[in-house]
């Protein structure tokens, strides 16, 4: 169906460091075009593990990974990670901003590095993401003077750069207080409401999750719903 982003069948993995154990378990996934999608459950179920490996960052699992129509497993690292950073943006629970680049620099790596268009154009559509969260008047700050709220809005702008299929959180709101983590899922809302972004949120917060478009449960490394 032309409407699915993503499609996982079957996809198992195991940790064999200390001992061989399952972590995740025969999961089949559907993510829609312009979804945003919550999974939850229990600290240890499996969601960071297999939020990495829906963004190509862990290729070791048995089963199959599709997304936007194009079969990933088996594919070259050098590969995975070209369609990597042009096709996923990540938000990780701590913002890993480079402390002495500026908000702006931070927001235009990626795309410096994705090398698709000149630098003035790089930076116009790095202004025009951090405008669109809200900090555009941090730009020239180092990123290690912004406070919390405001560096984890950089890294969302950063992710957002090159315009991604598909942004992905591994509990991004985990290291805000109430006030920044509304801010940040109302960004979120805004991005799927208006542009028709595709999200999948790993969280813990209920109401977070509440307020998504769906709600995917694990348990024991599968998906309950
Ligand atoms: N690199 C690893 N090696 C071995 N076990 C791991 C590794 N990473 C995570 N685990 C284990 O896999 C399980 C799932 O972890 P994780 O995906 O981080 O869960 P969640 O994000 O839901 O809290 C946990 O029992 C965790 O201890
Ligand atoms: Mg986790």
């Amino acid at each position: 169906m032309k409407d699915i982003l993503l499609h996982t069948q079957g996809i198992t993995k195991y940790f064999h460091d200390p001992n061989t154990f399952q972590v995740l378990k025969e999961i089949d996934l559907e993510v829609k075009k312009g979804e945003f999608l919550s999974l939850v459950g229990k600290s240890g179920s499996g969601k960071s593990t297999l939020l990495y490996l829906l963004s190509t960052m862990d290729m070791d699992f048995e089963g199959k990974l599709q997304i936007n129509g194009e079969e990933l497993t088996g594919k070259s690292p050098d590969y995975l990670a070209r369609f990597r950073n042009e096709h996923i943006g990540f938000v990780f629970q701590f913002h890993f901003l480079l402390p002495e680049f500026t908000a702006l620099e931070n927001v235009m790596i990626p795309a410096m590095k994705l090398g698709k268009y000149p630098e003035s154009k790089i930076k116009n559509k790095a202004m025009e993401k951090l405008d669109l969260l809200g900090i555009a008047d941090q730009a020239t700050k180092v990123s290690s003077k912004l406070s919390g709220g405001q560096q984890q809005r950089v890294a969302i702008a950063r992710a957002l750069i090159n315009e991604p299929l598909i942004l992905m959180g591994d509990e991004p709101t985990g290291n805000l207080d109430s006030v920044n983590s509304r801010i940040v899922f109302d960004i979120f809302k805004g991005l799927t409401r208006d542009l028709g972004q595709t999200i999948i949120a790993v969280t813990h917060d209920e109401d977070f999750a509440s307020k998504t478009d769906r709600i995917i449960e694990m348990k024991d490394g599968k998906v309950t719903n």
